[in-house]
């Protein structure tokens, strides 16, 4: 089954842009209504028509087709008894199944219940044969076409005439033509006796369409209709067209009522049929007063975690130094990578960027693991703003620049920059690849779950060939870093980009596909030529030890539920996921790559889970989630503690890395306690930080020197960081940096909250 979005949706926008929407919230076809496009659509003609379909498939989608077909102009009606009018509609038909046909679509769904409605007066069976004798004519034009028209019967509540699939089907067959079929909508099976999963299975034979919408007027799953037996029986049926997502109402915020209603369905086609969780509120660290009381909590939710109930400063395990390839770091704290969708287009940091990299160096962190996300080529940028190696752009001064302002940044607090070990986070974004906005994912094997909503298919796969150019572009990015001065690269393999799917293509062929050796080929090669061709550089790489099937939010409750894989175990997608039970993680895989890398000598390591594409209340837990997630599923300490926990066993299975460890902004004002306990067992070698950092980039500093920590500066995990991206605006942290409050973006974000703060 494919998943479509009716255009009226996003009503006003240009198409262009309604495309772009749709592509990115995870559709793969388009349903025009024809009135949106011209308000009598006899005035388009089958030139600007192929215009239409041109402008829809160069966003990745298909032109499903049309529907909402009489609207407008005033005047058309299909069972009145007046011979000159009906003409009229079936000329006017014919016309849009021309249209159709031009813009590269295949459906024509007659709904209009005011146009079809039996006229008072007039007899039930002279207007269903007049309608029966007007949709053949129809059929004749259209079928030749490639055109099929599809009936669609509608609540009684808003017509007289072909109120339930079973008259449908009996006009259908009154019409007896081959192109003419049925259509089914959600809202109005709702209306009538028999259950949805009853109607599909007795007229599965007729289906050509499906409409998820909900008799509210909001798309599937907003309301209180539960579309998961009329999904379940279509696809027992078999059915393999078009789910398309209409919605009445048009809402405040439609980009957002698109990306949910696609998730709604994703979820529903991955058959998951877990009860619908409660949201529940789950105590913030910030609001526990005193360390013992969140050591309690802390060992309530995880009995295996603990903290220091008061932290040493620089005179602890935080103070004490390290050695990292004959450099002595004098503290553990690590800066994580961030990116701030802040890049020119060239791939040259802006203002936003570097004033970025010198708060890094404002944190008194010795160790900046990489500064942001680095694309090694343009197509493998996650978005047009993101840093990348352009050979038509001077790139190494950009680079340089950044280094510099770090610098900049370390010696206003009275630090030697020299000290510094710093890091360039090297990737290619595969399968979450956006170099120009709309998505153009590149991937490393077909993902039953995740190439609908990145609208990926087996032509998105890499062919071997491919890769390897690819991975020529880590070197080459690699000898860059170098060359302006990086300490190490970072070969990132983690967050679903693409070095981490490919370490999940089990089902892949050949080279790079299948055993352990294979999947890490890749990976293997870019570090041995790295080595080879960029001696003093060292190597690392940021990990995702562990991940899970992907969540989504439980279309009435919001609380994030994990796909069901129905398709049976094992589950062979994905790198460090339970294949018996994926949803859980499975650490063995992604350690016996440890194993391996570190054969090569990869020693320092960057810990990670997960993805924010997939499982963000996982990859970075949070009390509040960006406006494309879901409310935690669970304390966002069990996520913590798993953080915790992974970069425990890699550091109990192999000493000899340097482990930088990841989760630990959500702790809050007990960071340092939980911190210095991690140290203090042995269970991680750095304590990485990420929003913390962008909220308070002097945290580091001042639980080094003991000072009071400033509890305003603290992230309390907003997620506008999240958020902002996620609608096209820069990262920052807008609820606690000055920098980001006047912003225009400060302002649109402010009003997207409350449009989502008012709905139902
Ligand atoms: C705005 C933002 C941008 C991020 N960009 C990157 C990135 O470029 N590379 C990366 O490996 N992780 C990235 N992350 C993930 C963080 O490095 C970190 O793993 C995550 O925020 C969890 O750590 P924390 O709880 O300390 O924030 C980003 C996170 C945020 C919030
Ligand atoms: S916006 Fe600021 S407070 Fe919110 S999660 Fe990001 S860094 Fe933390």
């Amino acid at each position: 089954m494919k998943l479509a979005v009716c255009n009226e949706l996003f009503a006003g926008e240009d198409l262009a842009r309604v495309c772009a929407i749709a592509a990115e919230t995870g559709f793969e076809g388009l349903e025009i209504a024809p009135y949106t496009l011209a308000d009598d659509p006899r005035e388009i003609d089958e030139a600007q028509a192929e215009r239409i379909g041109a402008t829809v498939r160069a966003a990745g989608l298909s032109v499903v087709g049309l529907h909402w077909l009489l609207a407008r102009p005033d005047g058309l009606h299909v069972t009145c008894a007046d011979d000159a009018v009906r003409a009229r509609t079936r000329e006017f038909l014919c016309h849009l199944a021309r249209l159709c046909a031009a813009m590269g679509g295949e459906l024509l769904v007659l709904g209009s219940p005011r146009q079809r409605d039996v006229p008072d007066g007039e007899r039930h069976e002279d207007a269903f044969g007049r309608a029966a004798d007007l949709c053949r004519g129809v059929c004749e034009t259209a079928g030749p076409l490639g055109v099929r028209l599809a009936i669609e019967p509608l609540a009684p509540a808003v017509t007289n005439f072909i109120t339930s699939a079973a008259e449908a089907a009996r006009l259908i067959e009154a019409i007896d033509h081959p192109a003419c079929r049925l259509h089914l909508d959600a809202a109005a099976m709702a209306s009538e006796q028999q259950p949805a999963e009853r109607i599909v299975a007795e007229h599965a034979h007729l289906l050509a369409h499906v409409h998820a919408n909900d008799p509210a007027g909001g798309g599937p799953g907003s309301g209180d209709l539960d579309l998961a037996p009329m999904v379940r029986a279509l696809c027992e049926a078999d059915y393999s067209g078009w789910l398309s997502v209409e919605v009445f109402e048009t809402p405040l915020v439609p980009e957002r009522a698109a990306r949910e209603s696609a998730a709604t369905l994703r979820r529903l086609l991955s058959g998951s049929t877990e009860a619908a969780p409660p949201p529940r509120r789950f105590p913030a660290p910030g609001r526990v007063r005193t360390a013992a009381a969140f050591r309690e909590h802390l060992r309530s939710v995880a009995p295996d975690l603990d903290c220091t109930l008061k932290p040493r400063g620089a005179a602890g395990p935080l103070g004490e130094p390290i050695e990292i390839e004959g450099r002595t770091l004098t503290n553990r704290f690590a800066v994580h990578p961030m990116e701030g969708w802040d890049g020119t287009r060239g791939g040259l940091p802006t203002e936003h960027t570097l004033r970025r990299w010198e708060r890094f160096g404002r944190s008194g962190a010795q160790l900046v693991w990489g500064g942001e996300a680095f694309a090694v080529r343009s197509d493998g940028r996650a978005n047009p703003h993101q840093l990348f190696h352009n050979a038509d752009a001077n790139t190494a001064a950009g680079l340089a620049s950044l280094l510099e302002r770090l610098r900049t940044g370390c010696r206003a607090i009275g630090q030697d920059p020299e000290r510094l070990f710093v890091g360039l986070q090297l990737t290619h974004s595969g399968r979450y690849a956006r170099p120009d906005g709309p998505p153009a994912p590149r991937t490393a094997y077909a993902h039953p779950l995740l190439d609908s909503p990145v609208g990926a298919d087996e032509t998105s796969v890499l062919t071997d060939g491919e890769l390897e150019g690819i991975g020529e572009a880590y070197v080459a990015a690699a000898r860059l870093a170098r060359e302006v001065g990086f300490d190490f690269v970072d070969v990132k393999c983690c967050h679903g980009y693409l070095m981490h799917e490919l370490l999940g293509a089990h089902r892949r062929g050949g080279p790079y596909g299948g055993s352990l050796a294979n999947r890490a080929r890749l990976f293997s090669r870019i570090v041995a030529e790295i080595q080879s061709e960029c001696p003093g550089l060292t190597v690392g790489a940021r990990i995702s030890l562990g991940d899970v099937l992907p969540f989504a939010p439980h279309p009435s409750t919001g609380v994030g539920v994990p796909a069901t894989w129905t398709s049976g175990a094992p589950f062979e997608y994905g790198f460090g996921i339970d294949r018996e039970d994926p949803r859980r993680m499975d650490l063995a895989d992604p350690l016996a790559f440890v194993e391996l890398a570190r054969g090569l000598g990869v020693r320092l390591w960057n810990v990670t889970l997960g993805s924010p594409y997939t499982c963000p209340h996982l990859q970075r837990p949070a009390t509040f989630p960006p406006s494309d997630g879901y409310l935690p599923p669970d304390d966002p300490l069990v996520a913590v503690a798993e953080h915790l926990r992974a970069a425990r066993r890699l550091k109990g299975r192999f000493d000899d890395l340097v482990v930088v460890g990841t989760g630990y902004s959500y702790l809050q004002e007990w960071l340092p306690h939980v911190a210095e306990h991690e140290l203090s067992i042995g269970g991680v070698d750095f304590v990485g930080i990420g929003r913390g950092v962008l909220s308070y980039p002097e945290l580091p500093r001042d639980v080094l020197a003991g000072e009071p920590i400033d509890r305003k500066r603290l992230c309390r995990t907003f997620s506008d960081c999240t958020t902002a991206p996620r609608n096209g605006m820069l990262s920052g942290c807008f609820p606690l940096d000055p920098h980001y409050k006047d912003l225009p973006e400060a302002a649109r974000l402010r009003e997207l909250k409350a449009s989502e703060r008012k709905r139902p």
